[in-house]
């Protein structure tokens, strides 16, 4: 079998070890029932039991609370843009929107195809390198509710902690790219989605925590499919879900908790980023592209001096085995995408090749 390599991609991203080698074993055969998990009924009782054990690990990872229902989605995160003002958003009402980057404008443009969509606060003016500041928040008169992204893959920024909403407004997340990488008060908002296939698991099952009676007030006029009560009201089994992907979202709960859940996580992510933000703090050469305050723990977006540089960096370090290292194009240069998943020693690894980059080229 060939080597593998720190794999620094946006997403999917890398997944924990152990976690894709129970995956091998269960392809052929899971629980000893002589079928493989990609074979099983979704209406059979292997697959009630990932479903039952991913929700039931996930509330405990979050602490969620009974009045919210736990759901797994497809169409990818990018599904939630639309659905979420199908569901929610009338001709005549407006839902508010913080814009930091490429996935927020994409949200915001689906929303008014259904209703207003409110700008309340943009980082546009600087390529989305920042947070917006509580007191550059403008809601608007009464929102219909209020929609953030937590983590911004492409800029590499992150919220420290949620926007505030005006009273009663209901606070909906996009957390796809920071999903369960530190602890999260789940009661603060109506509804969070992420795409999983950056912290939880693969491509093609969309988590997402809603509160019952926010659920509830969705319209029922449109097919049952694009209805959140469709999905709560048959453990996100009223089609053929994406059984696989479920699976694997369920063993890197599993995960995370044997790691010692979200606070452990907050805290190696913490330790994990800071060596590459301190050497980048320190170096002449590379610079980070995002406000200090505003830095993602999960996206390390950076720079080098000339564009010519950046690709001699980048063909180099997939060379010595950094893999997936190139940013994206609205920002240029190069990104480290560092999820839960990521294992420490490769940050580490990656600075001691950027210092020596440096010497050469500096
Ligand atoms: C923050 C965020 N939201 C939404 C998306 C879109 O996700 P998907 O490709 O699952 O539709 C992405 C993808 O990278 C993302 O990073």
């Amino acid at each position: 079998m060939s080597e593998r390599v720190f794999n620094f991609s946006a997403g999917p991203g890398c997944l924990p070890e152990s976690v894709l080698k129970q995956a091998q074993r269960d392809l052929w055969d899971i629980d000893g029932s002589g079928v493989g998990i990609l074979e099983h009924s979704h209406r059979g009782k292997v697959v009630d039991k990932v479903f039952d054990e991913a929700q039931a690990d996930c509330r405990a990872l979050a602490g969620i609370p009974e009045n919210y229902k736990v759901m797994f989605l497809t169409g990818g995160a990018s599904a939630q843009f639309y659905m979420l003002p199908m569901s929610f958003l009338k001709k005549d009402q407006t839902a508010d929107y913080i814009n930091t980057g490429v996935w927020s404008t994409k949200a915001i443009k689906d929303a008014k195809r259904y209703g207003g969509a409110h700008v309340a606060a943009s980082s546009e003016d600087r390529n989305f390198c920042y947070i917006p500041k509580a007191d550059a928040i403008r809601w608007s008169g009464s929102p219909r509710y209020a929609h953030f992204t937590s983590n911004n893959t492409i800029f590499g920024t992150q919220w420290r902690a949620e926007p505030r909403a005006p009273e009663g407004v209901p606070l909906i997340c996009d957390a796809s790219s920071d999903i369960f990488s530190k602890p999260i008060d789940v009661t603060k908002y109506a509804l969070i989605y992420a795409g999983a296939q950056k912290n939880l698991g693969p491509a093609g099952a969309t988590l997402v925590i809603a509160r019952e009676d926010f659920i509830e007030q969705g319209s029922e006029d449109i097919p049952e499919l694009l209805q959140y009560r469709t999905y709560a009201a048959n453990d996100s089994r009223a089609n053929t879900p994406p059984v696989f992907a479920v699976y694997m979202v369920g063993l890197v709960f599993k995960w995370i908790l044997e790691q010692g859940g979200l606070d452990a996580m907050r805290a190696h992510n913490e330790a994990k980023a800071k060596p590459l933000y301190d050497y980048l703090d320190g170096s002449s050469f590379f610079n980070a592209t995002a406000d200090a305050d505003s830095r993602s723990l999960m996206n390390v977006c950076f720079r080098a001096p000339s564009e010519e540089l950046e690709k001699a960096f980048i063909a180099e370090a997939t060379k010595a085995g950094f893999d997936g290292l190139k940013g994206h194009r609205s920002v240029g240069g190069m990104r480290a995408s560092i999820y839960n998943a990521f294992p420490p020693e490769g940050v580490v690894r990656l600075v001691e090749f950027m210092e020596k980059f440096e010497k050469r080229h500096g």
